[in-house]
């Protein structure tokens, strides 16, 4: 299958987690794909991995944080490749604290690292979007959507994202280029974190998952991110897809 055949793809903190599940995913229907991520270990290792299926594939090591690094990105993938097709903004990190715990490093890290990207990402790949009549896919969070205790800091973030995204769909409709959102849940090193750190927390959110499982990054993510960028979502702008086994909009 080949639903994504030569597309070029951008995906942030694509060396773990559902970033890797989804690269895997679409290099597997013949997209090129740019992993950029701040961890070099994995992302090296993730590279070789996807090369397999699609030799012209890379790793980009850069933290998001820098902001001076996020016009580097979208031009060394154009200066590669000459487009793009499909950006994915997927990396984000955050601190989980009650609300009045929170503090404004808290609020700084989740929206440094997880609103800021996309926010300029967003922007620079804009003119190339325009070009291929592309795909934005953001990421959005439960923990956002239902409000989920401890997530102050992240919540914020997760929901501007939500926002500006649905003002580019509306904005940029025009263009041909569709934005939507993933709302996912997944097991992912991310999650593995928080599941030790609170594991009372983890198997209370396990337990009220209607499909009774964590997701899979690839099988359950991969595979939503790959229709999202395919023409068969080419309908489809400004929504959030709840790949979640039914867990928030089921309550
Ligand atoms: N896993 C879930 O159940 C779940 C639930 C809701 C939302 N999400 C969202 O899905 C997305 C992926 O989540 P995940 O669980 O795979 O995350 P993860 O923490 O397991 O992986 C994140 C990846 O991003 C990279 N990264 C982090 N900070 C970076 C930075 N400053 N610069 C560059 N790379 C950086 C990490 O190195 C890592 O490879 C995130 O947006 C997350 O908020 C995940």
């Amino acid at each position: 299958m080949e639903r994504l055949k030569d597309k070029v793809v951008i995906i942030t903190g694509g060396a773990g987690g559902i970033g890797s599940g989804m690269a895997k995913a679409m290099v597997k229907e013949g997209a090129i794909v740019s992993i950029v991520d701040v961890n070099e270990e994995t992302g090296k290792s993730m590279e070789k991995e996807l090369q397999a299926y699609s030799p012209n594939s890379m790793f980009l090591q850069a933290d998001l944080m820098d902001r001076d690094n996020l016009g580097k990105i979208i031009s060394t993938v154009v200066d590669k490749y000459g487009k793009i097709d499909v950006l994915v903004n997927n990396a984000h990190a955050s601190k989980q604290a009650s609300f009045e715990d929170t503090t404004q490093a808290d609020i700084d890290l989740s929206f440094n690292t997880g609103f800021y990207p996309t926010f300029y990402l967003m922007k620079a790949a804009f003119p190339y979007l325009k070009e291929t009549k592309g795909n934005v896919i953001n990421f959005a969070s439960g923990a956002g959507l239902a409000g989920h205790e401890t997530q102050a800091s992240y919540a914020a973030a997760k929901e501007a994202i939500r926002g500006i995204s649905r003002v580019a769909a509306n904005e940029w409709g025009k263009f041909g280029i569709n934005v939507n959102l993933i709302s996912p849940i997944a097991y992912s090193p991310g999650v593995e974190a928080w599941a030790n750190a609170q594991p009372e927390y983890y198997e209370s959110v396990k337990n009220q998952i209607p499909l009774g499982r964590f997701g899979d990054v690839e099988k359950d993510i991969g595979s939503v991110a790959v229709f999202l960028a395919s023409d068969d979502a080419q309908y489809m702008t400004g929504q959030t897809l709840m790949a979640d086994g039914g867990s928030i909009m089921l309550r």
